[in-house]
């Protein structure tokens, strides 16, 4: 009886060590859509050049933003994603992207400072190698407004709210409207002026590189495809 009690609680013990978040749970379809569609390098770029060529002048900025999946040592149970934002070359956004389903089926994705975005230059952030070493105590949460959440209207179709907590106006963030399916991301500036040319259009940008999700977000993530009639 003495060595079973014993065996038990060193059992607990080495279960609980060194581990003190709760473990996550599998992800839904549903969060593997939106994250698989999510993962990628996008660029506006298309759009401004049909807009040069057709009017002889730009109505929107080149923007190219990278969403991707990683996996941040410091925050071993989350599911993680690299964000990093460039306005015709330069970036002004790095942030890390810890994204949850809640029992709504809702996507809210917290979002974190973790450095300095005057010292890169575009894609020069290595997310392999430089994420080692981020800590735990440099990743920064921003303020609870900054939050991002996002709904599913449709198989392919996430429409949210993206605010630019980089900037203020009138006391606020600017907030984007976005729209996530299987080749763009539309991003309609809806309140406040932002840091991009001023557009009643959306920004459409395009998925140029599409990413894999990675093991750990859920057994055979890395195959996980969504339900595209696209490649
Ligand atoms: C943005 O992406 C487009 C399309 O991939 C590319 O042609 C352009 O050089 C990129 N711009 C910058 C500043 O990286
Ligand atoms: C996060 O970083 C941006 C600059 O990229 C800065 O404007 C913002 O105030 C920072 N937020 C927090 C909470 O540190």
């Amino acid at each position: 009886m003495k060595l079973l009690g014993l065996l038990v609680v060193l059992g607990v013990g080495s279960w609980a060590a060194g581990d003190d978040s709760e473990p996550r749970k599998e992800p839904s379809q549903r969060l593997l859509t939106f994250l698989s569609l999510f993962n990628g390098y996008f660029s506006s770029a298309k759009e401004v050049k049909a807009e040069k060529a057709e009017l002889g002048y730009p109505v929107h900025d080149v923007i190219n933003a990278t969403f991707r999946n990683v996996f941040v040592p410091a925050l071993p149970n989350e599911i993680t994603f690299y964000l990093e934002e460039e306005d015709n070359g330069v970036v002004y956004r790095m942030q890390i992207l810890v994204i949850r389903e809640d029992e709504l089926g809702i996507i809210r994705i917290a979002p974190y400072n973790f450095t300095d975005t005057t010292k890169y230059k575009p894609g020069q952030f290595d997310v392999t190698k430089d994420l080692e070493n981020v800590r735990l105590e440099e990743l920064s949460p921003t303020r609870p407004d900054c939050e991002i959440v996002f709904m599913q209207t449709d198989v392919n179709v996430f429409v949210g709210t993206f605010p630019d907590c980089t900037r203020w106006v009138d006391g606020g963030h600017p907030k984007y409207a976005f729209t996530l399916s299987c080749r763009t991301i539309t991003a309609l500036v809806y309140w406040g002026k932002s840091r991009e040319k001023d557009s009643l259009l959306p920004y459409d940008h395009r998925k140029i590189v599409s990413y894999p999700l990675l093991p750990y977000v859920a057994p055979g993530a890395e195959n996980f495809k969504p339900p595209c009639n696209c490649s």
